[in-house]
């Protein structure tokens, strides 16, 4: 086991590190072996009233971040980014630590992060409105002004990069913000949070709460001085905020909720390509990814001979210490680890061929290996529900007409895939597909550029790109009247 020195616990508001009102403190478990990493600073709804304020008071319009150059923002923000950068290796050997990921991945995963930082960064000084051709004698422009105090409430699958996903525009944009954690994972955003500090970036512009869902994420979701909220999770809770946050507070709300994506291989493809790509698309982040391509379906020509390359390919994949050079490392806790067993259970009640893995793997730790189910057919639960494990359902399919049906036959619209050497095809798959992000030959491919959300339950609003700060601004318009005579 790698030593990491854990440096902060506590929560993070205003610039300083404090505990909690209450002194509660709350375990934070080693997915690897299942013992306690540490305890961390519980916070709850009277530390979210102190962080709230505190945001609340850096968004004051006096406040040196409101009179702050918008430039300047920007420069705070590549800071930031060359302290992650500086940093990338501690912050991987700590987030391997606290949710399991193999520890090169989540190195790529902060250069990753850094560059969407950077992205921002760039837009700071950038964000503009219109001057506009009213009717009557006027003058109107528009200002996009920040939105104020946001709550931003983050799961523990990519802990750092959705941190930036929301940090970064939050903050070009000019807002504070009270971030939550995962109870999960508490300790990046902490570990993040020193380097937002030392970047320059004032009092109370960042604070940090860790703390459990219903308790500190509730307080946020419902607090009166909170006037956005970004979530990334599941439905049932999105759906729990929606009416909190939204139709009782009216906060702006930005949802991104996960999926059910299908990645559609026809007969024209090369197997062994494709059957390497689906297998990335389902089993990246062990199955923990919102866009995982978890249905893959297959056209019946070649269906036979990509089962059998699918199955070869996850029985090959290296799941164990994640601090070793591996695929794939343990699942973040024991309640997934029950769910995603659960649904294997399923799968093979239901009748699916389990073609690869269905079990276990070791005793110690909440390893599960890599498990390929075939003749997996629509209504089964495997096919419909969001496992977020590392289990991929192979369907066959005969038509163009009948595989865009059963693709688009789902609650979620997060992502799709398609494989095809025929340009007609591909495209006519983009148009007819309801999803967020459609990629064509290639899967999960998302950068700092790219806006990202779903269609239909798999969320609301877009992040990241062009489109991932607009939920970070209000338009002010503003109308003049003009004289209606010459002057003399
Ligand atoms: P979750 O939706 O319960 O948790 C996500 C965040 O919301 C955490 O910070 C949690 O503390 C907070 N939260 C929970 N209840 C809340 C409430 N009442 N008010 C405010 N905040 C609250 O997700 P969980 O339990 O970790 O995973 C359950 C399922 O959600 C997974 O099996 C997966 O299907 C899906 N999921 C989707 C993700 C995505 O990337 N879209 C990420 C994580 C989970
Ligand atoms: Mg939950």
């Amino acid at each position: 086991m790698v030593k990491v020195d854990i440096k902060y616990t506590k929560l993070f508001i205003n610039n300083e590190w404090v505990d909690s009102v209450s002194k509660k403190t709350f375990p934070t478990i080693n997915p690897q072996d299942e013992t306690v990493i540490t305890q961390v600073a519980e916070g709850d709804k009277a530390d979210v009233d102190l962080a709230v304020a505190a945001a609340k008071k850096a968004f004051h319009r006096y406040s040196e971040w409101r009179l702050m150059d918008a430039s300047h923002r920007g420069r705070l923000l590549y800071k930031l980014a060359d302290l992650m950068e500086r940093d990338a290796k501690y912050l991987s050997e700590l987030e391997t630590l606290d949710c399991g990921k193999p520890v090169k991945q989540a190195e790529a995963e902060i250069i990753w992060a850094a560059n969407i930082v950077r992205f921002y960064a760039g837009k700071a000084d950038k964000i503009t409105g219109n001057t506009i051709p009213a009717d009557g004698e006027v003058l109107t422009y528009t200002l996009k002004e920040p939105v104020g105090v946001c709550g931003l409430i983050l799961p523990w699958n990519y802990p750092i990069p959705l941190l930036t996903f929301k940090i970064s525009p939050a903050l070009a944009a000019g807002c504070t913000v009270v971030v939550k954690p995962a109870e999960q994972t508490p300790l990046t955003a902490l570990a993040m949070a020193a380097l937002v500090k030392e970047a320059g970036v004032p009092p109370g512009v960042l604070n940090i709460v860790n703390g459990y869902g219903p308790t500190a994420g509730a307080a946020i979701a419902k607090h009166p001085d909170v006037d956005k909220i970004s979530f990334t999770g599941s439905t049932e809770v999105g759906r729990l905020i929606m009416n909190v946050a939204a139709a009782e507070n009216l906060k702006r709300v930005t949802l991104e909720l996960g999926g059910k994506s299908p990645l559609v291989v026809f007969n024209d493809a090369d197997v062994e390509k494709a059957a390497a790509l689906a297998h990335r698309a389902a089993f990246a982040n062990g199955g923990q990814c919102c866009v995982a391509g978890t249905r893959t379906y297959v056209q019946s020509g070649i269906y036979d001979k990509f089962v059998a390359k699918a199955a070869e390919i996850a029985k090959k994949r290296t799941v164990g210490n994640p601090y070793t050079d591996v695929q794939q490392g343990p699942q973040i806790d024991l309640d997934m680890f029950n769910k995603v067993m659960g649904y294997i259970d399923a799968g093979k009640k239901a009748g699916a061929r389990c073609v690869a893995g269905g079990n276990r793997q070791g005793k110690l730790g909440y390893y599960v290996e890599p498990t390929v189910f075939a003749d997996v057919k629509d209504d089964m639960k495997i096919a419909r529900e969001e496992i977020f494990g590392p289990v991929q359902s192979i369907l066959k399919f005969d038509t163009f007409e009948e595989v865009v049906n059963r693709a688009n036959d789902t609650n979620y619209g997060l992502g799709a895939g398609v494989i095809t050497k025929d340009i007609s095809t591909a495209l006519a798959f983009v148009k007819q597909v309801r999803a967020g992000t459609i990629w064509v030959n290639t899967y999960e491919h998302v950068a700092a550029q790219t806006p990202f959300g779903g269609f239909k339950e798999s969320g609301i609003g877009r992040e990241m790109g062009e489109d991932g700060i607009l939920p970070y601004l209000e338009s002010k318009t503003v109308t003049i009247d003009l004289p209606k005579k010459p002057l003399l």
